[in-house]
């Protein structure tokens, strides 16, 4: 399956029903369309079992409440939703795309507690995220755009509004031949990449920003424990710009980009070294069993 997202065979589960995937459409007055009142989860499906399956329902319902709306599912209807669009596409290998949204209603101006909200599920075979990075580290830019305080935007919800200005810096990045772009926070601190959390290596522990004003990964919160198994201290914690020279080793998380060593920030380069390769090995594996 290939070409434009919206002209695919398959199904895609839309407010109950399977779908025709090109039938899975949307009025041009839907309330997120103009607002950005839309939630979404990204997952990977591994031989047939999604990756920690419920807590990406619960999050996606969580990432709703935060936007002040209510997805009229439950996790349980939200977990047989995915498996009901892998089995009518055939796939196991793919990643699950869940995504609820306020619609088109009596409401079209700021407000939308009128409108319904609505929610689909689609699934496709989707590669390394990062293409090849994965095995010689990704080179990241560094965005001019910074991820918001808390108190601007709800960063714990993984609602469209914030990737606004994540597809921005993606987009500079990529016109300077970069695969992403790491980003700072609104106090100047490391925070993460555009679609990915970030860690990085020093003698041998482990160093990964505080989860406060951006997304605590599902992924960074699987490998923090990973490390913590195999007895490797993990630092989460304020990291400052000027650190960024010091360390030897990085990689993002993410169910997208799993685990991907990172090369290159700007003008500060990285070894893709022993640990890096470790973790991402064994998160391989991990999502396997
Ligand atoms: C902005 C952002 N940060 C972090 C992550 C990693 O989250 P997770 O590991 O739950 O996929 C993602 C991906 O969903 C993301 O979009």
């Amino acid at each position: 399956m290939a070409g434009a997202y919206d002209d695919r065979d398959g199904k895609i589960w839309m407010d109950g029903q399977l779908v025709e995937w090109r039938d899975a459409n949307v009025h041009i007055l839907t309330h997120a369309m103009h607002y950005a009142s839309s939630v979404f989860e990204g997952e990977r499906c591994y031989s047939g079992k999604i990756f920690k399956s419920r807590e990406h329902s619960a999050r996606l319902i969580t990432s709703g409440n935060l936007i002040d709306f209510e997805i009229p599912y439950s996790v349980d209807e939200i977990e047989a939703a995915k498996q009901a669009t892998l089995d009518a596409n055939g796939l196991t290998d793919a990643y699950v795309r869940a995504v609820a949204w306020r619609g088109a209603g009596e409401d079209m101006g700021v407000a939308s507690a009128k409108n319904p909200v609505h929610m689909a599920v689609a699934c496709w075979e989707w590669g390394n995220y990062y293409g090849d990075a994965k095995m010689k580290g990704a080179k990241l830019d560094i965005a001019k755009w910074k991820r918001p305080s808390p108190e601007t935007a709800p960063s714990q919800a993984k609602a469209a509004g914030l990737y606004m200005i994540a597809t921005m810096s993606k987009h500079a990045a990529e016109a300077k031949g970069c695969s992403d772009a790491m980003m700072f926070d609104y106090r100047g601190y490391v925070a993460e990449a555009t679609g990915a959390n970030i860690f990085f290596v020093k003698d041998g522990e482990v160093h990964t920003p505080d989860a406060d004003a951006f997304l605590n990964g599902i992924t960074r919160q699987t490998v923090i424990g990973m490390l913590k198994e195999k007895v490797v201290t993990v630092h989460e914690r304020v990291i400052m710009p000027e650190e960024l020279e010091g360390f030897e080793q990085c990689w993002l998380t993410g169910t997208a980009a799993e685990v991907t060593p990172v090369g290159q920030i700007g003008d500060y380069n990285f070894e893709v070294g022993a640990l890096t390769r470790d973790i991402s090995e064994s998160y391989e594996k991990l999502v396997r069993v």
